[in-house]
């Protein structure tokens, strides 16, 4: 169980978190990337983040040396909310696709996304959101 946070139903395989607020922004706790397995355990790539004081969710990617980005999840090209999947995020819109550090794969986007501060508190990671 996580304290603080709930998990919410899973949309195309992606795991979806409420965050809790913090002096920073945002905190979600690391076991959100947890998939216990009986070989030991696994973790998600990514893990889309919400919160009412958020316009669009945020996508909080977790690449194999334990890194992690936070990316906004609002496409460049016409303020569509992006889809995440692992690996990359997709707008529903007309296409475009940016990879986990938010630069653009494919347009029509020509900006890449808006990326958060992330920080490891303990147990917790910790989005500023400014
Ligand atoms: S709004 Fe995202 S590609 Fe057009």
């Amino acid at each position: 169980m996580l304290a603080g946070s709930s998990l919410l139903p899973a949309c195309a395989g992606v795991t979806y978190i409420a965050a809790t607020p913090s002096e920073e922004g945002l905190e979600i706790p690391l076991s959100a990337f947890e998939i216990p397995h009986k070989k030991g355990m696994r973790y998600r790539s990514v893990v889309v983040l919400t919160h009412s004081r958020l316009q669009y969710p945020i996508a909080v990617f977790r690449s194999p040396d334990s890194g992690y980005r936070a990316l906004w999840m609002k496409c460049t090209h016409q303020g569509t909310e992006l889809n995440a999947y692992s690996g990359r995020l997709q707008c529903p819109a007309h296409g475009s696709e940016f990879d986990t550090k938010g630069k653009v794969l494919n347009g029509p986007a020509e900006a890449g996304l808006r990326s958060f501060p992330v920080h490891l508190k303990d147990d917790r990671l910790s989005i500023q959101l400014t």
